[in-house]
């Protein structure tokens, strides 16, 4: 295991203690999520089931014998959904992150949007002092990618078209480059305004409640303030 995935483990088995027996856990995408879903496996017996950001994630849930519920199927039970826990691309000091480099990011936003509590997972490489080294994901429907390309462009960033993917509902993903974002809430609802586009990879409107943040001398655990 290289250093940087047993850090992703610490994180994972810390998220852990946030799991809360007997709900609906909401349960991310990426190699962090995965070592969550990893360590979730032992706790099946003791949760009602897992709502998942993608069809990767639902595949491995699946793959543990653990049970992943509709999400409309969850709340039209009355059912709860106290945490989820995911990975991100980056995050700063203010818990507002870039996600999406899996291109989860419109089923993830909906997860993190019904979840009391959003718990992030990552390694020390992903805390920054600015969010947009990462190039900002963004989800369009196709028939809108040469416009919102368009329109990306005039907000100062460079939008190049993601090659060869397409996401679990069907659209494509700009990704972003060259932008320094300074204040992430109002570039965030400035890009989610653009007709075509379904949703950005910025988390910053709803970001993340607790970072648990790998680091050579253990996980560390920062909260929003
Ligand atoms: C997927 C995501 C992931 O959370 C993000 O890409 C981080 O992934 P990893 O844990 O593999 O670094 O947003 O859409």
């Amino acid at each position: 295991m290289t250093p940087q995935d047993q850090l992703k483990l610490e994180v994972a088995r810390a998220a852990m203690a946030y799991v809360v027996e007997g709900a609906v856990i909401g349960v991310g995408t990426g190699s962090t999520a995965n070592f969550f879903i990893d360590e979730l496996a032992a706790l099946k017996g003791r949760i009602r089931g897992t709502v998942a950001s993608s069809v990767k994630s639902a595949e491995r849930l699946r793959g543990h014998g653990i049970e992943v519920l509709d999400l409309n199927d969850a709340l039209e039970r009355g059912w709860d959904i106290p945490v989820y826990v995911d990975g991100a691309d980056e995050i700063n000091r203010a818990l507002h992150m870039i996600k999406g480099g899996g291109g989860a990011l419109a089923r993830e936003k909906i997860v993190a949007a019904v979840a009391q509590k959003f718990v992030c997972i990552c390694d020390a490489s992903k805390l920054v002092p600015v969010l947009g080294a990462f190039a900002l994901p963004v989800e369009v429907l196709p028939m809108a990618r040469a416009h919102v390309a368009r329109e990306l462009t005039k907000l100062g960033g460079t939008p190049r078209l993601r090659e060869g993917f397409t996401t679990d509902n069907g659209n494509v993903i700009l990704d972003i480059a060259g932008l320094s974002i300074t204040d992430p809430p109002a570039l965030e609802t400035a890009i989610n305004q653009i007709t075509g586009v379904v949703t950005c990879g910025l988390f910053a409107r709803r970001g993340a409640d607790v970072l648990l943040l790998g680091t050579g001398g253990g996980v560390e655990t920062h909260l929003a303030a």
